[in-house]
């Protein structure tokens, strides 16, 4: 995956509270194009798996608990500066820290339940596209 990827899930929490469209919409109108997206859920090997780099965490069994809890929307996003970018649309990990106009501070309620992840590195927008995604469904 080139660098002008990367990669988001809409999370339990925005999922339940019927956030897609409106996080869609966010999304699109920032300029992002959608590669790639599927509606699933998380077994609890894939988000142990997903979120291995924080395995040592407090928050650990939270975090994936939480991933597994309910359906998500995975998705591959493409435009230039794609990581650094979404991750200012995204706003900040703690919703109360996060600005305003950013996803996390319109549907956001907890650093745990934030709504959506966004890759924090080229490096890991390849990996977590992978994780989810074969090649003949990048598009
Ligand atoms: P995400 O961007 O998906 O990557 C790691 C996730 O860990 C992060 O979003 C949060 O949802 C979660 N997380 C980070 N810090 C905490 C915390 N202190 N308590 C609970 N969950 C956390």
């Amino acid at each position: 995956m080139s660098s002008n990827r990367t990669f988001t899930m809409i999370k339990p929490d925005a999922v339940n509270a019927g956030n897609i469209g409106n996080i869609l919409q966010m999304i699109n109108e920032a300029g992002f194009k959608i590669v790639a997206m599927k509606y699933t859920r998380l077994s609890k090997q894939d988000a142990q798996a997903f979120y291995a780099v924080h395995s040592a965490r407090p928050f650990f069994g939270e975090l994936v608990e939480f991933m597994i809890s309910g359906t998500i929307v995975a998705a591959i996003l493409e435009k230039d500066n794609a990581v650094a970018d979404f991750r200012t649309l995204i706003g900040a990990t703690n919703p109360a820290e996060a600005a305003e106009g950013t996803i996390r501070k319109a549907y956001a309620s907890s650093i745990g339940e934030n709504a959506v992840h966004g890759s924090d590195s080229d490096e890991n927008a390849a990996i977590e596209g992978a994780f989810h995604f074969a090649g003949r469904e990048i598009y």
